[in-house]
């Protein structure tokens, strides 16, 4: 209106239709600005190594986020010793007496924060997107740590120092790193929140709490406060898919189905603060996944796992071996695991470098979600395509509707739920492949010991 000041009284009607020319242009532009400002790119990873060449930011940079969320393991900040099973230190098996990992000191944090931020694809990314994020354990300061983690407070000061959380930010203040964010005009709202599931957890195989009452709290307010066309949470661990049911007794990975009570109490509370359009994503366990539970909140719930964008399961195996890996994944059962065509393999996980790509088409009819994995050149290896109607309730549960068919109704079942010659399969597989293989070994050393004897026998007589 300044602009108008100047314009004398006599020219009372031009400027009645200025400035109604002005508010319209100014309407006009708003609109504009506003559709400018809607996200329809978002990215994000998890697993970092900052001491190794990380290729996938080049990817990530070609899919132009306008926002990229960190979720955990943004470096590994702690330190891993060798693997040793004999000697005086002993890292490995039942008789090890000293740990694997150990954390490391303020000075050494710091400086792999440095390299991290210094990576070029990385600074670039950081340059033209909004950067966020959570950790995960090995940025908070110690593999598979929880609430009892000594240096937490001073890791939490270093973590926002590399994620440029001002100074005065609430979140400095706070115990732990969890937050919330909200992008985009009216009806094109995304929400983000990411969650701090290593500060307040409680010890594995405790069943206790992953966020500690506060968070809970805080939580719940986030979920009942402004609504939003999509929710986006972030957890550094997998929030559907419980691949420990399926690869225990041979080895566990940490998740929320690992704390049955508290993942239960997740679900309970998007339901009751009757929350629509949450999908999670999450890191953690250095491969790709998409992961949906239709049988929880009354619409169905995805969780994309991307990790990782530096470690990831194939790079600790040699090339050749590889097919192997992507064999036992496809012979592991998952109840949960989206398969579908768009896999570039038959198991529909994948494990070399990789990131998340969620993007949102606000101009089609209705709204839809494509929900990715992609690979470190950028394409798809993973994908699946969800219509914003999809996520809010519609009617009854799937469950207990006997009308509800199709693929839905096959993401239902727990895995713990799974017959035991199913669910155990892979152990069987490898305990009955180590017992023909040990028993191989000791037909041989008999047999070389028996020809050895007799042979001696032999020579003797002779
Ligand atoms: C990170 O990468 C470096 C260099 O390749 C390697 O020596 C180190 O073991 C890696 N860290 C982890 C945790 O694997
Ligand atoms: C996940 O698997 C673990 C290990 O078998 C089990 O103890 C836990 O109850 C499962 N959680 C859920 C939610 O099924
Ligand atoms: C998702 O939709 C896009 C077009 O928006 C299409 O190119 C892609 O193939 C679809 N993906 C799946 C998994 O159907």
């Amino acid at each position: 209106m300044v602009a108008f000041s100047f314009i004398p009284k006599s020219h009372h009607v031009v400027m009645n239709h200025l400035s109604s020319f002005w508010l319209f242009s100014l309407l006009f532009t708003t609109a504009i600005a506003a559709q400018e400002s809607s996200i329809t790119r978002i990215a994000f990873g998890s697993c970092a190594n900052q001491s190794a060449p990380q290729p996938i930011w080049d990817a990530i940079n070609k899919f132009d986020p306008q926002l990229f969320i960190w979720l955990g393991d943004n470096i590994y900040g702690d330190i891993k010793r060798p693997l040793k099973v004999f000697g005086k230190e002993r890292t490995f098996g039942p008789w090890r007496n000293t740990p694997r990992f150990i954390p490391s000191s303020e000075e050494e944090m710091k400086s792999r924060y440095a390299i991290a931020k210094a990576t070029p694809g990385y600074s670039r990314l950081h340059r033209n997107a909004k950067v966020i994020g959570t950790w995960d354990d090995h940025d908070y300061g110690l593999n598979d740590a929880g609430k009892e983690f000594d240096h937490k407070v001073r890791n939490q000061k270093l973590m926002l120092d590399f994620l440029d959380e001002p100074l005065d930010s609430p979140r400095r203040k706070q115990a732990g790193v969890y937050a919330s964010y909200t992008y985009g005009p009216p009806n094109r709202k995304v929400k983000v929140i990411v969650l701090d599931t290593r500060y307040h957890r409680d010890p594995l195989r405790s069943d206790g709490s992953i966020l500690g009452d506060t968070q809970w709290g805080w939580l719940e307010n986030e979920l009942r406060g402004p609504l939003s066309e999509i929710t986006i949470i972030g957890s550094s661990v997998q929030v559907i898919s419980n691949i420990s049911a399926t690869t225990g007794p041979l080895f566990y990975m940490e998740s929320w189905g690992r704390f049955p009570k508290e993942r239960k109490r997740l679900f309970q509370l998007i339901s009751d603060t009757k929350r629509n359009g949450v999908i999670f994503i999450s890191g953690d366990v250095h491969f790709g996944e998409i992961t949906r539970y239709d049988c929880s909140v009354g619409y169905p719930l995805y969780d994309v796992t991307s990790s990782g964008l530096v470690q990831y399961v194939e790079k600790v195996i040699p090339y050749t071996l590889r097919p192997i890996i992507r064999l036992l994944f496809w012979y592991t059962p998952s109840t949960m695991r989206v398969i579908n065509e768009k896999c570039k393999f038959k198991s529909c996980t994948y494990g070399q470098q990789n990131f998340g790509a969620i993007s949102i088409d606000w101009n089609a009819n209705p709204v839809t979600i494509r929900l990715e994995v992609r690979d470190v050149n950028g394409h798809a290896v993973l994908g699946t395509n969800v219509s914003l109607p999809e996520l809010q309730p519609r009617g009854p549960n799937i469950l207990t509707d006997p009308t509800a068919k199709g693929k839905s109704q096959r993401h239902c079942t727990l895995e713990i739920d799974l017959p035991g010659t199913t669910r155990y399969r892979l152990a069987v597989l490898i305990y009955f492949t180590t017992a023909v293989l040990a028993m191989a070994l000791l037909g041989l050393i008999i047999g070389v010991v028996l020809t050895i004897t007799a042979c001696v026998y032999k020579c003797k007589v002779d």
